[in-house]
């Protein structure tokens, strides 16, 4: 006799009323179909319910078990969330059988060590493998990212103040904290490092030729006891270039043209480790309709320098950093992970927890962000056709490097700079996934060769350069993995981007951009060709207008608040690997989690602004939102 129990999802929709029978399969064949009996309460939202059955020839190891739904008498067939199913064997043998997904009709659930395939897998787990891509491949067809489909009081403000009308109707700690700060210098320049786009950063070695800041311009912002050339010197010069913004096409909004630039910032490291901007160009090209702009200027032609800036830095974070660098890689994750892994696969169960809700945010951002009449159509300059040629300009920066945290840091110069709470967060959390994963990946894969051979990996991989980076080989992105190392690598990567990047440049959108002056939608007018122009009224007439603020503002609010039911960084409650050891892994890794958590927390306590986002305490498993 086997004792079976039989486990339903938690969710209210989870449980069923069709007919289940079961299939034990093992390496000595299989039983006959057993229709488990049918009460009311055995397969309700939550229930674990037992059963035994009776076959009556020895089956030897178990290797899976196969399930069916059938209508009970007149109900419709109703899909049914099961979590696992237990086999205690006549000789005491317990088996597990995770699955943690939906079921139609039927579905064939292994055994759930971890297995990677070799020439060695029962023939019976290689079929079922087969069959089960198979059928995901027909259901995810077609990969590629449709473009084509990404992409209400119409007045200016009259006072500045007004803009927390809006705001104040949801409030977040630090939103009234940067209404206040918005304008300071330093608090502009520490956005770089802890603001909500913390990548574009980088160190600036030599003055660029199409941005002609001389050591006079400079001369009043360093002091007298340095100079420009010193301070290139010494490493304390940075840019912040926004030229992947050239070109890509301005919105029309409230039957008012709009306006975009790509400008380049410079920025200075001072003594009191402050980063804070020293000159802005608002324009690619220069040439006297485009003046350098410095803090030595009237302030309100330094403020609008600055409000354009931001403007840019508010579209290159939204398509660039987020959308693409973390929404739509995710999604091409996602879906080579369902096509080429099967759920036996270990790296399916390391990766899929990661995954949850992607597919699902990406389709609402279609429909309702970037899609006709969203969001973006209403309130961005990107909108009605810039989105898609701004995300086709940053794909062909996306490198490997770029994606992978340390080797970003060290590519844009970033190593030493001060106060960097991104990197410094980051790397801690970097180096727990990289151990956590490399446990796992050392316990599956004894050699290097067990990497190379493994078919499905490698097409997972493959499939990930074909339809993510358009087999791009200039990207330095792998279209194969010859050993653990740089499997252990590819994984955090893809871990760290669904988790801690996602996290650090989407949590803080509402407290950075609902005081819509540090991060305006579009703009109205044009850059300003002279100095000595500027005033209140002017850069009021630039901002956006009154209904386009509003729709930025609530949808940075909803975009900034997780689902309720959160999964933090490395809690995976489906317990997806039934072995002991990888059970102790992730025990570790929770453990490194929280203490990289305490530390952050204790640190922010003495912050005037502090920076939770990368606290792993706050950071979802995977994006989804
Ligand atoms: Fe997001």
């Amino acid at each position: 006799m086997y004792k079976l129990k039989v486990a339903t999802g938690t969710d209210l929709a989870a449980g069923t009323c069709n007919n289940l029978s079961i299939v034990l399969v093992g390496v000595h064949g299989e039983s006959e179909v057993h229709r488990l009996p049918h009460q009311w309460n055995n397969f309700i939202a939550g229930a674990v319910t037992e059963f035994n059955i009776t076959v009556n020839k020895d089956l030897g190891e178990l290797l899976m078990v196969r399930l069916y739904m059938e209508r009970y008498l007149n109900f419709p067939l109703d899909p049914w969330y099961c979590n696992y199913v237990t086999v205690t064997c006549p000789k005491g043998q317990l088996y597990q059988f995770p699955l943690y997904q939906w079921i139609l009709k039927s579905e064939e659930i292994p055994e759930g060590k971890g297995v990677v395939i070799t020439k060695n897998t029962h023939p019976v787990l290689q079929q079922q493998r087969k069959l089960e891509l198979g059928i995901k491949r027909e259901t995810h067809n077609g990969l590629e990212i449709n473009l084509n489909g990404f992409s209400v009081n119409t007045d200016s403000w009259h006072i500045l103040e007004d803009i927390k009308l809006v705001s104040s109707l949801r409030r977040s700690q630090y939103s009234d904290i940067v209404s206040k700060i918005w304008k300071e210098d330093a608090f502009f320049g520490s956005q770089y490092l802890n603001g909500i786009n913390p990548t574009l950063i980088k160190k600036c070695v030599k003055i660029p030729g199409n941005f002609p800041v001389t050591e006079q311009m400079v001369a009043p912002s360093l002091g007298a006891s340095t100079n420009l050339q010193k301070e290139l010197q010494n490493g304390h010069i940075f840019l912040a270039d926004y030229e992947v913004f050239q070109g890509v096409p301005a919105n029309t909004i409230n039957g008012k043209p709009q306006y975009s630039a790509a400008p380049m910032c410079l920025l200075w490291k001072n003594p009191q480790n402050q980063l804070v901007p020293i000159a802005i160009q608002i324009s690619q090209i220069p040439g006297k309709n485009f003046p350098i702009f410095l803090p030595s200027d009237s302030e309100y032609d330094w403020v609008l320098a600055k409000i354009w800036v931001r403007s840019a830095d508010f579209q290159l974070h939204e398509v660039d950093t987020h959308l693409l660098r973390t929404h739509l890689l995710a999604e091409v994750f996602s879906i080579a992970t369902t096509r080429q892994l099967p759920m036996g696969h270990p790296m399916y169960k390391l990766i899929i927890p990661h995954l949850r809700y992607t597919l699902e945010i990406n389709a609402f951002a279609r429909t309702k962000l970037i899609g006709p009449k969203g969001v973006f159509d209403q309130a961005l300059v990107t909108g009605n056709g810039g989105v898609p040629v701004l995300l086709k300009k940053a794909m062909a920066e996306v490198t490997y490097s770029s994606l992978c945290l340390p080797d970003d840091i060290k590519g844009r110069g970033m190593e030493h700079i001060p106060n960097y709470l991104y990197r410094d967060d980051g790397m801690k959390i970097w180096a727990a996934i990289e151990s956590f994963v490399s446990n796992i990946i050392n316990y599956y894969y004894t050699s290097d060769e067990m990497v190379k051979e493994d078919p499905e990996l490698q097409a997972w991989v493959a499939e990930i350069f074909k339809e993510g980076f358009l087999q791009n080989k200039s990207s330095g992105v792998p279209y194969s993995l010859g050993t653990r190392a740089s499997l252990i690598k590819y994984l955090t990567m893809v871990i760290f981007r669904c988790s801690a990047q996602h996290a650090a440049v989407n949590s803080g959108q509402f407290d950075f951009y609902s005081w819509m002056p540090n991060g305006p939608t579009t703009m109205k007018s044009p850059p300003p060709s002279t100095k000595g122009v500027t005033t209140m009224e002017t850069i009021l007439e630039a901002l956006p207008d009154v209904n386009s603020t509003t729709v930025g503002i609530s949808t940075v609010w909803v975009l900034s608040n997780e689902p309720m039911d959160r999964r933090r960084l490395g809690e995976y409650p489906d317990e997806r690997f039934t072995e002991k050891t990888p059970q102790q892994f992730i025990k570790k890794f929770q453990q490194q989690l929280s203490e990289i958590s305490k530390c952050i927390q204790e640190r922010n306590k003495t912050m005037r602004l502090p920076y939770p986002y990368l606290d792993p305490s706050q950071i979802e498993n995977g994006v989804s939102i």
